[in-house]
């Protein structure tokens, strides 16, 4: 079993995300899962130019490092999004890379895996974040099991005493792999928007007047 993390920080190795997502992918380890990171900072990803040549035949017209991450991502049981908080919100990567997937959410590429997603910030905004990466779990047809942040203000030690919770996240991660528990919530809401997705592939979802 394959737990995958994206980290949306631009920071790269001194990202404090990018070490809360490692606590959870530690937890994961831990419990018997493979592990694996997909670090948006390492990568050259163009903005989507909303051509809509994925929604229309599931392929993507640049070949820059998305298509290898989004291999990365489908090889995986479980996935772990994972963003600073940047003025209330994702990072400008993360959003980059989010877009790109639109494919993923049309064509339902990534439905019946479980993910979660963790976030951190100085004070602010990291619950509204988590929040709204587990709906984008569920935009992919994702079930999210959680999501956690944590504000780390001036305190060095904030992230390491988050570390015990997030090890945990990840163990019970690997565990809704396993044991698939329902969320019929979640679950009603990914087959509303899966009949919109559809005809979005058959329509197209821009209709230029
Ligand atoms: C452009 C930018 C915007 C930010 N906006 C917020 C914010 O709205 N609220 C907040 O509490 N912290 C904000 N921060 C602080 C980051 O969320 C915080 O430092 C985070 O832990 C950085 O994670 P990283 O080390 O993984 O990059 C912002 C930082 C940057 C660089």
């Amino acid at each position: 079993m394959k737990i995958t993390a994206v980290v949306g920080s631009p920071r790269g190795m001194r990202s404090r995300t990018r070490k809360l997502a490692g606590f959870v992918l530690a937890g994961a380890e831990e419990a018997g899962g493979m592990v694996d990171i997909i670090d948006l900072a390492d990568l050259q990803i163009v903005p989507c130019t909303a051509c809509e040549s994925c929604s229309l035949d599931g392929m993507c017209v640049f070949a820059d490092d998305f298509s290898a991450a989004y291999d990365r991502m489908l090889d995986a049981d479980g996935l772990v999004l994972a963003s600073p908080v940047y003025v209330d919100n994702i990072s400008g990567q993360m959003k980059v890379f989010i877009d790109r997937l639109a494919d993923a959410m049309h064509y339902q590429t990534f439905a019946g895996k479980y993910g979660c997603s963790v976030a951190t910030t100085r004070v602010s905004g990291g619950d509204a974040v988590t929040g709204y990466l587990n709906h984008v779990l569920n935009y992919f047809g994702v079930t999210a099991i959680e999501g956690m942040s944590v504000a780390l203000g001036d305190d060095p030690e904030a992230l390491d005493r988050a570390e015990a919770a997030a090890r945990d996240l990840g163990r019970r991660l690997v565990r809704a792999v396993r044991e698939r528990p329902r969320y019929p919530d979640q679950e009603a809401g990914m087959a509303e928007r899966r009949e919109c997705f559809a005809s979005i592939v058959r329509e197209g979802w821009i209709r230029d007047e």
